[in-house]
């Protein structure tokens, strides 16, 4: 092997040691924050969801803010589903079911849904552990 080969396998090797190692800590370990997107480009939706360490969460628009529901059911912590249509969130585990805002309407569930902080920094959505 040529010298100038080794130094460029070095050099890939290093880089994908590198990325692999942010991968594996992004999957594995919770992060602080989270860039969700622009406000500008996401405005027209009424809602998306996004993973946030590893666990679905709902973000809409309500008036001027943003609001993040952890889609995740306080009683078995099954994913839970957005019903649009009637503003419900429904559990497929044992049938819960909770309202716009997360508050239990009928079944198991022990508590609301939760509320994930999310900030508008300069036109930037971020959500905060
Ligand atoms: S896990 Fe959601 S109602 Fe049981």
């Amino acid at each position: 092997m040529k010298r100038r080969n080794f130094m460029h396998n070095c050099l890939y090797l290093g880089v994908g040691t590198v990325v692999l190692s942010q991968v594996v800590a992004c999957s594995l370990f919770d992060v602080k924050e989270l860039n969700v997107g622009m406000v500008a480009e996401i405005a027209q939706k009424t809602y998306f969801i996004t993973t946030f360490n590893r666990k679905d969460v709902l973000i809409r628009k309500v008036g001027e803010t943003w609001e993040a529901i952890s889609l995740i059911c306080s009683h078995k912590k099954c994913t839970v589903e957005y019903k649009a249509d009637n503003e419900q969130f429904v559990c497929p585990c044992h049938d819960g079911v909770y309202d716009k805002n997360g508050k239990v309407l009928s079944g198991p569930p022990p508590k609301a849904l939760n509320r994930i902080n999310i900030e508008d920094r300069n036109g930037s959505l971020w959500l905060v552990a």
